[in-house]
């Protein structure tokens, strides 16, 4: 049994920022410890330097009245957005990447794609859209009056045309691995990347459900997996990567796993105390997590085809 760990609570940003970055800068280490805080986001982020984070990933609240959240106007919504995207736009690294996952908001049965309302804020800020990221799931709220959602959206934004990117860390398997030329100069050789494909711009993971492995109490947690395919393709080792809605640390995980720094926050003590749970059974090796790579279940095959 584990002893409960205490977020800590900033009351203090300045000392934060000078425990975390003591001059010179803090080396990177084999050993990495994340920085997980129990705060504001806007506190939290003025304590991080310029031009930081190489990685943003995060998935704010949808202004739909959840338990971590109070609904408010949507123009409202939309200028609290756009001063935290700002800040973010700020810790970015010039070769950095912001991944701001989102699905709609929905008034009176309406919907209204957040990703849509908030291009203009991240385009403002001169950030580029590299993809429209269309994750789908198979599980969801059985809609009566409109087709049930089965997708939300990571619009990716670069700092600059100059971005990380390494296609060949997320490549999938082939649908032909072993398809040849069979006439012209290459006759004969392989036609496609022996590494395997591009995995495109529509993913399908699980989304984390009650028999998903990295359930937690949170209601709507990211697949580590999903942020493994971010971290791996727009980070090096030893970068810098921030959620700024850290939930129950989904995002610091997927980047430790990967041996990059993590930085997170979240105003809900009891999500920070899972997060830095998750971490410590991460380090000792009883976290369970959902493979990247695992074919998703299929009823209609022998062992859901796993
Ligand atoms: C959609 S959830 C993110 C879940 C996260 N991706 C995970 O895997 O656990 C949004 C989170 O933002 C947190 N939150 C809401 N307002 C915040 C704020 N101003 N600063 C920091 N966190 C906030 C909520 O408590 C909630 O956990």
């Amino acid at each position: 049994m584990m002893d409960a760990i205490i977020p800590p609570v900033i009351n203090d940003p300045e000392a934060l920022a000078r425990s975390l970055f003591p001059k010179p800068p803090r080396k990177h280490s084999d050993n990495r410890v994340p920085v997980m805080v129990c705060a504001e986001n806007m506190t939290f982020m003025r304590t991080l330097p310029d031009n930081h984070c190489k990685l943003i990933v995060t998935s704010p609240p949808y202004n739909l009245g959840k338990d971590y959240e109070s609904r408010t106007p949507l123009a409202d919504y939309l200028a609290q957005q756009a001063e935290v995207i700002a800040e973010c736009a700020r810790v970015l690294h010039p070769q950095g990447s912001i991944c701001w996952q989102v699905g709609n908001y929905v008034a009176n049965g309406e919907i209204m794609p957040l990703d849509t309302l908030t291009y203009p804020i991240f385009r403002d800020l001169g950030l580029k859209l590299r993809n429209r990221i269309v994750w789908h799931f198979g599980h969801g709220l059985h809609c009566t009056r409109r087709l049930s959602g089965r997708y939300e959206t990571i619009n990716w934004w670069t700092a600059s045309d100059d971005y990380t990117w390494n296609l060949d860390a997320i490549r999938v398997p082939s649908k032909y691995p072993g398809k040849k030329h069979f006439k012209g100069p290459n006759a004969g050789k392989l036609s496609g990347n022996p590494l395997g494909k591009n995995p495109s711009d529509v993913w399908e993971f699980p989304n984390v459900k009650s028999n998903h492995p990295e359930k937690t109490s949170h209601p709507c947690q990211f697949p580590v997996e999903l942020v493994e395919r971010l971290v791996l393709s727009m980070t090096d080792e030893g970068d810098a990567v921030l959620d700024p809605y850290m939930g129950v640390g989904s995002s610091v995980i997927a980047a430790l796993m990967h041996d990059r720094d993590a930085f997170g926050c979240d105003v809900v003590p009891e999500y920070v105390e899972t997060a830095n749970q998750r971490v410590e059974q991460w380090r000792n090796g009883t976290l369970r997590t959902r493979p990247m790579g695992k074919p998703i279940y299929n009823p209609a095959l022998p062992n859901g085809g796993h």
